[in-house]
């Protein structure tokens, strides 16, 4: 998908030609100022007037649609809500902007302009006001159409920001360009969700892999299976023996930081292109949405492209242990012992838990880059769907500031996670009769037990694990969400690598 082209012009909302101008406005708060009241004198009182109507008034989600009748340049002014004033935060803007992009494409205008909001929240500086605009308008506007005969409206492809000072263009420009990277990296991955299994298998993956690592000039490495072998990836192959597609371990490296040998920042992201559960076969509800198994994968591939394309002053390695979890001839049984890369045994009591298998040797693997930080991300179990529901991303992990760094990088982002208790004791759960641990961990903290279980393959590195099952899919279209694949986590992780570079 071609992305909208966005940039930031200093001038004035009423000389500005445009078919679309947004203005924002606070519950209550009657016309923003400067911006607002100039436009209302153009127009003889006419915002005014529909604002004492009541018909609009600045509610969240609340959008108007107003033709000027040329008495001003722009031909049409859409209004668009941010709720109140003193609960205005930067999630409040991209939602706004995801409406009014909306908004400007069933108005079948292909650009159109926005002014800056009067009242930002406290705290957020002109970067960030820029860089979620940005991310509200190329999200909300989201479509995949790569199947569809029909042509469901041309896509908008230019937003320009205005600014009423000069000195404000800098940094509202040094937020565009960030908020472009996290929402092309966003759309990229809600792309990969998107495409059905049957095309985005392992090897398309590894395909998508090589054009990344080309264009952005990124070291690549990818494994076979006979390599795998060699290595001894014992819990990745068994998840992928029961499928005839080839499971691929892809290794991408960006060198960025000033010292060649400053230890990296290691993304591991679950890479399973379609999941059936295996033989411990899954219910058919739903199960079409297990095409967005890879949720994970597709994500630290596009933290890793955004990373390079902005130039982040850090080593980063992005690893995707890839596989499809079919239940074919060749298939794991319940009760198969498989051996991990750590050389751990494990008693697969479940074929369905297969994430945990292919991240542990995924994280096994990834300690040998003796990684600075390392953090995983993963639709890993049905239990955090039970517990967290929608809205937030379960997150464990054993480096007090490393958890802090995402909390904050998730806060920023729009994607918020919540931390869960990664206790030794539940880890009586996992006890095997025949091997060193089982895959499964019986009734109770689903969510818990899984990240127990990977924790033992990370030894003493600062590792943080984000279970992004449930959010990864939104049941519902939402301001500048989708229904379907979201690619929650990618801003997460992208801001998470900006932060550090700062
Ligand atoms: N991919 C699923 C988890 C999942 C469920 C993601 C729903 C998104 C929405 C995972 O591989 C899985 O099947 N987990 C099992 C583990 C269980 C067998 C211990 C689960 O949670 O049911
Ligand atoms: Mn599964
Ligand atoms: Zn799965």
């Amino acid at each position: 998908m071609n992305i909208m082209r966005v940039e930031a012009k200093q001038a004035r909302v009423d000389t500005e030609n445009t078919d679309a101008l947004v203005l924002m406005f606070c519950e209550g708060e009657g016309l923003p100022k400067e911006e607002g009241v100039i436009l209302d004198r153009a127009l003889g009182g006419a915002l005014r007037e529909l604002l004492q109507s009541k018909e609009f008034d600045g509610k969240a989600g609340e959008v108007v649609v107003f033709h000027t009748h040329r008495k001003i340049p722009a031909k049409r002014l859409i209004l668009v809500g941010l709720g109140k004033k003193q609960e205005l935060g930067l999630d409040h803007i991209r939602q706004a902007m995801g409406h009014a992009a909306k908004r400007v494409r069933q108005a079948k205008c292909q650009a159109f302009t926005v002014a800056l909001p009067s009242v930002v929240p406290q705290e957020a500086s002109p970067i960030d006001v820029g860089q979620t605009m940005t991310e509200g308008a190329i999200l909300g506007s989201y479509q995949f159409t790569t199947y569809r005969s029909d042509t469901p409206g041309k896509a908008v492809t230019a937003m320009t920001v205005l600014a009423p000072r000069k000195d404000q263009l800098p940094q509202l420009s040094e937020g565009i360009r960030r908020g472009v990277a996290t929402a092309e990296a966003t759309v990229f991955v809600r792309d990969l969700c998107n495409h059905p299994s049957n095309v985005m298998t392992p090897t398309r993956i590894a395909q998508e892999a090589k054009t990344v690592a080309k264009e952005v000039g990124v070291n690549l490495k990818i494994l076979e299976q006979k390599e795998m072998e060699r290595l001894g990836m014992g819990a990745l192959l068994g998840v992928a023996k029961g499928s005839h597609e080839p499971p691929k371990f892809i290794i991408l490296q960006y060198q960025g930081a000033k010292k060649k040998d400053d230890r990296p920042v290691v993304l591991v992201g679950k890479t399973i292109t379609f999941d059936t559960g295996g033989i411990s076969l899954k219910p058919a509800e739903n199960m079409e949405q297990m095409k967005a198994d890879m949720t994970g994968g597709a994500e630290v591939l596009a933290a890793m492209r955004a990373a390079a394309r902005l130039k982040l002053p850090l080593n980063l390695i992005s690893i995707l242990p890839a596989a499809e979890n079919m239940p074919g001839g060749r298939a794991m049984r319940p009760g198969d012992v498989v051996k991990t890369l750590s050389g751990k045994t494990v008693e697969v009591q479940n074929t369905d838990a297969e994430g945990r298998l292919i991240l542990s040797d995924g994280l096994a693997y990834a300690t040998r880059f003796k990684p600075a930080v390392l953090i995983d991300i993963a639709t890993l179990t049905g239990a955090c769907v039970v517990a967290l529901g929608q809205f937030a991303i379960g997150m464990f992990g054993t480096d007090a500031t490393l958890k802090e760094a995402i909390r904050k990088a998730g806060l920023r982002a729009g994607e918020r996670v919540w931390e869960m208790p990664l206790w030794e004791e539940y880890f009586e759960q996992l006890r095997s009769d025949v091997a060193d641990m089982r895959n499964i961990g019986g009734r109770g903290g689903g969510m818990i037990t899984a990240a127990l279980f990977l924790s033992k393959f990370v030894g003493d590195t600062p590792w943080v694990h984000l279970d992004i099952a449930s959010t990864d899919w939104s049941e519902r279209e939402r301001a500048y969400i989708p229904k379907g694949p979201t690619g929650i986590g990618t801003r997460l992780l992208i801001q998470f690598l900006i932060n550090r570079s700062l």
